[in-house]
């Protein structure tokens, strides 16, 4: 059993699904048991219910994937009321990691301490990747001083592991380091990147806010090496996100230096995906750990 931990959080393995590709849990159940995996990452809520982009969301590339689904979501009140009246994380038999996002540093204190009051919830991510509306709309990592503020704003009122989840269009390495100072127990390395799709025919730009996060196969490379920098910058465990396609890639990432990792775009091509990954990293680490190359 590869086994791995994040602070006093024992993981089974280190294969969790990534936010915003996972739902909130109800699509995968046909595909496999839950309980197969080191944990599940929901999809991203925010205080007030969202609808998101208009369409088209998502364009897909040679070797990756173009999203611009704009934190589309249930909003916390119907999450928590759905979860009171017919909690389902009891039978996944894994651990469930809430993603939350808000407007300001406030919303994401409460709603941090809101997800830690229910007792089936083992992690929170958060997903700085938003903008913060009361700086011009730049996103929370975009200054290392927001991602101190709010790490640590969490910190104080919940006992649950934090992960903080940055984007690479900013520094990483400091933002990572900035997280640790404040007291979160893991980074997540990384949301998409920045990406963009335009249709020569039309003359226009593919999706309304020009831009769209790009992830899967494509950004692995990219990936990879910004989570050795991190991993060699801070104490705290890494967690790795960004086109993982096989459990050679998986591999990777844990001899790069994670400790955990996400996966997402590839689940939608082969939902089975990480229960593979599971299995190829048993094999693989020998029932022993993976040491992180230098
Ligand atoms: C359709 C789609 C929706 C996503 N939604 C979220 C989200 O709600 N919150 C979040 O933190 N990341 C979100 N992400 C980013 C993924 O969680 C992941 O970090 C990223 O896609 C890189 O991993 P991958 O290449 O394995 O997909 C989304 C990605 C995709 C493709």
């Amino acid at each position: 059993m590869y086994e791995t931990s994040v602070g006093s959080l024992v993981f089974k393995n280190p294969v969790l699904t990534a936010s915003g590709t996972f739902g909130m849990g109800e699509s995968f159940a046909d595909f496999y048991d839950y309980s197969l995996l080191g944990g599940v990452v929901l999809k991203t809520l925010t205080p007030q219910p969202r609808e998101g982009n208009p369409p088209p969301r998502l364009y897909e590339t040679p070797a990756g994937l173009l999203n611009s689904i704009g934190l589309e979501n249930e909003g916390f009140d119907a999450f928590e009321r759905r979860i009171k009246e017919n909690n389902p994380f009891v039978s996944w038999g894994t651990h469930v990691i809430v993603s939350i996002a808000g407007d300001d540093e406030g919303d994401f204190a409460l709603l941090s301490q809101r997800a830690s009051r229910i007792r089936e919830i083992a992690a929170l991510e958060l997903n700085l990747s938003c903008p913060n509306v009361h700086a011009g709309g730049m996103t929370f990592d975009a200054r290392s001083e927001h991602v101190y503020r709010i790490v640590a704003s969490v910190r104080e009122r919940v006992e649950i592991p934090v992960f903080v989840k940055l984007s690479p269009q900013h520094d990483m390495v400091a933002n990572a380091r900035e997280a640790e100072r404040a007291g979160a127990h893991a980074v997540t390395i990384s949301n998409t990147f920045l990406g963009m799709a335009i249709d020569s025919q039309k003359r226009s730009f593919v999706f309304a806010k020009k831009f769209a996060g790009f992830s899967g196969p494509a950004v692995k490379p990219l990936a990879l090496a910004n989570v050795y920098r991190v991993a060699q910058a801070v104490s705290i465990p890494v967690v790795a996100s960004g086109g993982i396609a096989s459990g050679e890639d998986a591999a990777e990432f844990l001899l790069a230096g994670a400790r955990l990792l996400e996966i997402g775009t590839m689940a939608f091509v082969k939902p089975r995906l990480v229960v593979e990954v599971v299995e190829f990293l048993e094999k693989y680490s020998q029932g022993g750990r993976i040491i992180p190359l230098q």
